[in-house]
């Protein structure tokens, strides 16, 4: 069974820094207190998936970002009447430099789908705005079983719609917890460590290593 790639949208496929931009404009604040907004919004929002997670308390990723966003903003005392835009700008990341033209790359001859803890309607707006619609063959969402990633749940999900094992489903991703979590279900992973980060210490290794996409489009 030819195997099928599975990639991550947000930090992989799409850089959740470039909504700085909108912070310190929308915010009016110097770009190092935007870039640090920014950072703690990524960090909520992953820390409140997994505890959601673990509370039992499922809610979809588009209302776990603007808890997380609601967080930044009051962590650093900022005006939270520009929630609604900067949810808005998560519709219009960038894409990492590299990513259009590796998927064509990487997608020419495998089935590959973007898998993500977004919400459809995330997914479809953020891949219809970069492009990525175009290079994949389906937008697989983690609110179709009502769970986060890396709740295993979620990788068995990918592997059903791919009508694979899911050692025949690769998952690609820049967050090692991701990929731990793939890991564990016996997902195939590529981890794609853009910040040269050590290993997480949560067992699953991943298979393969790159530094971008242009990368594993080499190694595959
Ligand atoms: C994703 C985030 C969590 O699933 O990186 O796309």
């Amino acid at each position: 069974m030819p195997e099928a790639l599975c990639f991550d949208m947000y930090g992989t496929l799409c850089d959740v820094s470039s909504v700085a931009d909108a912070i310190e404009r929308e915010l009016d604040v110097p770009g190092g207190l935007a870039a640090d907004v920014d950072a703690l919004w990524r960090t909520k929002q992953i820390e409140y998936a997994y505890h959601r997670g673990a509370m039992d308390r499922y809610e979809p990723f588009d209302v776990v970002t603007r808890e997380a966003l609601d967080y930044a903003l009051d962590y650093y005392g900022l005006d939270a009447g520009a929630t609604d835009t900067l949810i808005d700008a998560y519709d219009a990341l960038d894409p990492y430099p590299e990513v259009l033209d590796a998927l064509d790359a990487l997608t020419a001859d495998r089935d590959a789908v973007v898998f993500s803890n977004g919400t459809p309607a995330m997914l479809d707006r953020l891949a219809a705005n970069t492009g990525i619609d175009a290079r994949v063959d389906a937008l697989v969402s983690a609110d179709d079983v009502g769970a986060l990633k890396p709740d295993p749940a979620v990788y068995e999900h990918v592997a059903d719609e791919l009508d694979r094992p899911l050692s025949a489903c690769r998952l690609v991703s820049s967050n090692g917890w991701d990929v731990a979590g793939a890991s564990a279900t016996g997902m195939a992973t590529a981890w794609v460590n853009r910040d040269n980060d050590p290993e997480e210490r949560v067992g699953g290794d991943a298979d393969v290593i790159v530094e971008d996409l242009a990368a594993l489009a080499d190694a595959l």
